[in-house]
């Protein structure tokens, strides 16, 4: 672009240089020629052509551009003139005066355009001095502008090449900045800065990006907060032993009306079939679950405090969930980092704990997966995360799965989560999940070092 604005600008002022030059040639090439008239005029009057030639042949010999100078007597024949050899034919006819007293005619020649001015030495006679005039100079000049035009092509080409550089540098950069900057928000990542020089417009917009940022970000701890608050708001509910009896009875309920339905039948007609066999077991089975899994919580009394090493926990609960495991076609990959701290807590609680996440994991995938465990710590706390790539949690039941006896499995009783969550709570730490429905769900049980 910048080759071709340098291009036709020289063009248009070649143009004008030709134009100017011209003009000024022919007003130089008309005034030469009308002061020499006035000298031969006397000259020719008195038929003293060697005087004649003389000053016409001074004349040429100072401007350098003239090419040639004739003069004709009255009877319009050649009198005196520059010609080196022979006078060229058909002279005459070149710039025919007739009766007007000065005109200039272009002349094509080998030599190129030649003007040539004539003017009458006698008004009404056919005394005429005729002057033709090269165009030297002009040559020189637009071979000069020629000679230009590389350079400046070269100059405005780099010109053109910084000023990209530098319109890149202040705007097409920080733009792009910008752009990775959404990106970076759009996954959530807030808090985040955008790394661009605060002065002019794009300051501005980095300045109210960065902010944005930072208010996305306490909003999200907000939420966060938010989020924790409820969990400790659900541990209250539970804290109440009175409350999860009251759940023990109702969710018994249902089973020992079904016991009593069939016992009733059997007093009217005492032959057991296989299928009421199977309700029997099945049913008695259930009720057994519940109350084992809740006397198991509610007698403990007291914490058995011991230090453990949560990678060696994990490794036995593994070996306890192996046949479950197995059975769904499960594989589990645990990286713990090695040197986890060891932690104060009661070992059979935080075995149950374990227990009841890889078996919900399990159970989430019921054409088997992958169970991933991780271990990590800042010091403070240790924190055991359970991935699965299961089912995932749908969002509408997500504030309800630490409630006890919600389930949405045909045999659960729907403690698990409830009494995991109340144990890992009474050991100072937190348990809350992350889910992503249909793609799988993480929990995490946080526990204090130390004390
Ligand atoms: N990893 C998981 N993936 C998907 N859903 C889960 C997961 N963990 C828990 N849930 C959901 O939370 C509900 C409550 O879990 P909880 O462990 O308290 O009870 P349960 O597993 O249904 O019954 P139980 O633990 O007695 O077998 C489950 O029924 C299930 O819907
Ligand atoms: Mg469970």
């Amino acid at each position: 672009m910048a080759v071709s604005v340098v291009f036709f600008t020289l063009l248009a002022i070649r143009g004008v240089i030709i134009k100017a030059f011209r003009e000024e040639l022919e007003k130089r090439a008309v005034s030469i020629a009308g002061n020499l008239s006035d000298r031969v005029a006397n000259h020719v009057l008195l038929k003293d052509y060697f005087q004649a030639s003389k000053d016409i042949e001074e004349v040429r010999n100072k401007e350098n551009d003239v090419e040639y100078i004739f003069v004709t007597n009255e009877e319009g024949k050649v009198v005196a003139h520059t010609f080196i050899s022979e006078i060229p034919p058909g002279i005459l006819t070149w710039n025919p005066l007739a009766d007007k007293t000065t005109n200039v005619q272009l002349l094509d020649t080998e030599k190129g355009f030649i003007r040539d001015v004539g003017v009458k030495v006698f008004n009404g006679t056919k005394s005429e001095l005729h002057l033709g005039i090269r165009e030297d100079k002009l040559k020189q000049t637009l071979s000069q502008v020629r000679g230009l035009t590389f350079p400046v092509i070269v100059f405005v080409t780099l010109l053109g090449v910084a000023a990209s550089f530098i319109f890149s540098r202040l705007i097409t950069e920080p733009l792009n900045k910008f752009v990775e900057f959404t990106k970076v928000l759009g996954r959530g990542e807030f808090g985040k800065r955008v790394d661009v020089p605060y002065g002019g417009e794009i300051g501005y917009l980095a300045r109210n990006f960065n902010r944005l940022s930072m208010e996305l970000k306490k909003v999200k701890e907000k939420m966060e907060e938010a989020y924790t608050y409820t969990h400790l708001l659900q541990a209250e509910k539970l804290s109440t032993i009175g409350q999860i009896s009251a759940g023990l009875g109702h969710e018994l309920k249902n089973p020992i009306t079904t016991l009593k339905m069939l016992f009733q039948a059997f007093k009217e007609q005492p032959d057991l079939t296989k299928e009421d066999a199977e309700v029997i077991s099945k049913e008695i089975e259930k009720i057994d679950t519940i109350i084992t899994r809740f006397l198991g919580f509610v007698k403990q009394k007291s914490f058995h405090y011991s230090e453990i090493n949560l990678n060696a926990l994990i490794d036995r609960v593994l070996s306890l969930a192996s046949f479950d495991v197995r059975n769904y076609g499960i594989s589990v990959q645990k990286d713990m980092m090695e040197t986890l701290p060891e932690i104060k807590g009661d070992r059979s609680l935080l075995e149950h704990v374990f227990l009841n996440l890889i078996l919900n994991s399990v159970q989430a995938m019921p054409d088997g997966g992958e169970i991933r465990i991780s271990g990590k710590t800042d010091d403070k706390f240790v924190e055991v995360m359970i991935w699965d790539k299961g089912c995932g949690i749908p969002a509408d039941i997500r504030s309800k799965v630490f409630d006890p006896f919600f389930t949405t499995k045909e045999s659960g009783t729907g403690l698990g989560l409830s009494i995991a969550y109340n144990i890992v709570k009474s050991h100072g730490g937190k348990l809350f999940f992350h889910s992503n429905e249909g793609a799988g769900t993480v929990f995490t049980v946080r526990l204090p070092v130390g004390e």
